[in-house]
């Protein structure tokens, strides 16, 4: 009964919306900025930034590099995915080479960074040291790093890439300090704020944590062109203006996916491209090529005006626009938190539900293993790859779900993996299914990156399977355990294990209503 009380006890303490224990501990000696996100001097006149993300090492990756220098841009976010080939130092000499060796180039962790993440902190991390840049940011390099650079300051997240409590870290990052000129990068999305094929990976708390500060939102992944209108609430798809000029303040900011950076150009989705929120799209349908969006800052003499535009490499501008910012007016930070947003959503009386998400990872080695599918017995293996074919299938478990989740709250779950090798030659197709519990198998023919090898792969909705684990625990005070079988019907393909990088393990992303 005691033992039962703490339990609840810490249950309702921490809240419903944490990342669980992540497996992916640093080491201690890892880096860390220490720096301080200020700047000493105004920010000059036409101060220029380059938004861009997915690029590659591409010529069409070198033309986009040509547009940065030649429209003088000060410095480049780069929102993720780098060269593509998991080949860090050849990324670094391809930016000095490109950019030169003291170009200000800050970039955040992609899917496509992952395998090969510490020899690219160790660029980032040079890079930084270099320019000196490291006394003005503090934080994670590429995974939770606020900086101020010229007097513009940005925060840095590997949400969806990386687990953590990336709301919270971007609430504080930018809630901490007052400028008037705030953005907010990652790599990933949530479906509903790119035109792709992309699901949704990040979850609604960073957009909406970002809009509080009245941050713009740079992010990559999707390989098109996609800004918004103003928005006032992303979760609920809430646009709050479709004027031309955009007005930012604390509550109401704008999103764009900036994926054109060199790595190609993908097609649209019918449906998504046509949703009410987007102001400009560019993707293969419509012919726009690699390119990136650049943001002019302190224009006409004025602190708070900007101006952006998006530029291929054909020299075609597909997106314009001004911005205004009233962000931060009295040298202070606003005071908008999540808790007093949802008393004013309450004291309008509308609906206070939300979209929440946790993430849990495979936890230790016995947790993800291949089996034989004749016999049903374990293969021991050392390799580190967890391969599934014809023969031998894969055992993925992932133990203690947040238990306080009623079962009909429960709205999609995807499992991640980091794919290693796929057979190219034959229809993938895998199917998913669970030892336990009444769920149907799921077919898995989702072409995430073509089966691109070294990147993550993210599965179809596998709710009902976590409902049942979800059901099957009901009353207990131990959250459920969901396990999953993953065998071919179709060729060969494998996944990152637990060992020997626990980072690399397979992560389950479930997204619940929360009331
Ligand atoms: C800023 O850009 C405008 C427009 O190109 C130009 O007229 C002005 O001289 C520039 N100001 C400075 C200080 O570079
Ligand atoms: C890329 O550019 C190089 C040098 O300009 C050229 O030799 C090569 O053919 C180009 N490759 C492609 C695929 O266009
Ligand atoms: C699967 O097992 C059969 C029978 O032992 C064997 O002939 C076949 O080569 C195996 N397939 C793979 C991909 O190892």
């Amino acid at each position: 009964m005691r033992h039962f009380l703490i339990v609840a006890l810490i249950a309702a303490l921490l809240g419903p919306a944490l990342a669980l224990g992540p497996a992916c501990q640093r080491s201690a000696d890892a880096p860390v900025f220490t720096g301080e996100p200020s700047w000493p001097s105004p920010m000059k006149a036409n101060l220029t930034i380059a938004l861009l993300g997915d690029v590659a090492m591409r010529n069409e990756s070198v033309l986009v590099f040509d547009l940065i220098k030649r429209r003088g841009a000060d410095f480049a976010i780069h929102a993720g995915d780098f060269d593509y080939d998991n080949d860090p130092e050849s990324w670094e000499q391809f930016i000095d080479r490109e950019l030169g060796e003291y170009y200000p180039y800050f970039a955040v962790i992609g899917n496509h960074d992952q395998l090969r993440w510490s020899g690219y902190e160790k660029g980032i991390v040079n890079r930084m040291r270099r320019l000196g840049a490291d006394n003005h940011c503090k934080g994670v390099p590429g995974i939770s790093t606020v900086c101020n650079w010229e007097g513009f300051l940005f925060a840095m997240s590997g949400v969806g890439c990386r687990l953590g409590d990336h709301e919270e870290f971007l609430e504080e990052a930018l809630g901490s300090y007052a400028n008037p000129w705030k953005l907010c990068t990652w790599h990933k999305n949530q479906r509903m704020y790119q035109i792709g094929g992309k699901l949704s990976t990040t979850g609604y708390g960073v957009y909406d944590a970002c809009r509080r500060a009245g941050a713009l939102i740079h992010t990559g992944h999707e390989h098109s062109y996609s800004r918004t209108h103003l928005m006032s609430n992303f979760e609920k798809y809430a646009v709050a203006s479709t004027d031309r000029d955009i007005h930012l303040s604390a509550g109401r900011t704008i999103a764009w996916v900036s994926g054109l950076g060199g790595r190609g150009v993908r097609d649209w989705n019918e449906d998504l491209v046509s949703n009410p929120w987007w102001a400009a799209v560019g993707a293969s349908n419509n012919g726009i090529q690699e390119g990136a969006l650049f943001c002019t800052f302190n224009i006409h003499g004025d602190p708070r005006r900007a101006f952006c535009e998006f530029e291929d490499i054909a020299g075609r501008i597909w997106d314009q626009f001004q911005v205004f910012s009233h962000v931060d007016p009295h040298g202070v930070p606003a005071p908008q938190s999540r808790l007093e947003e949802e008393l004013e959503t309450r004291n309008r009386g509308d609906d206070l539900c939300r979209t929440r998400q946790f993430e849990v990872q495979v936890m230790r080695q016995k947790d993800n293993y291949i089996f034989d599918r004749a016999s049903g017995t374990r293969v021991l293996t050392r390799d580190a790859a967890l391969t599934v074919d014809e023969n031998q299938s894969v055992r993925l478990i992932f133990r203690d779900l947040p238990a306080e989740i009623p079962a009909g709250d429960l709205l999609s779950a995807h499992i991640q993996l980091l794919g290693l090798e796929s057979d190219q030659h034959e229809l993938p197709l895998l199917r998913i299914g669970s030892p336990v519990g009444a769920a149907e198998p799921v077919a898995w023919s989702y072409e995430d990156e073509e089966w691109e090898a070294s990147t993550v792969w993210t599965t179809p909705d596998l709710i009902d399977i976590v409902r049942d684990a979800y059901i099957a625990a009901e009353g207990g005070i131990i959250g459920p355990s969901v396990t999953v079988d993953i065998s071919s019907v179709f060729g060969r393909r494998s996944f990152a294990a637990f060992e020997p990088d626990m980072c690399l393990a397979a992560s389950l992303y479930v997204e619940y209503r929360s009331c």
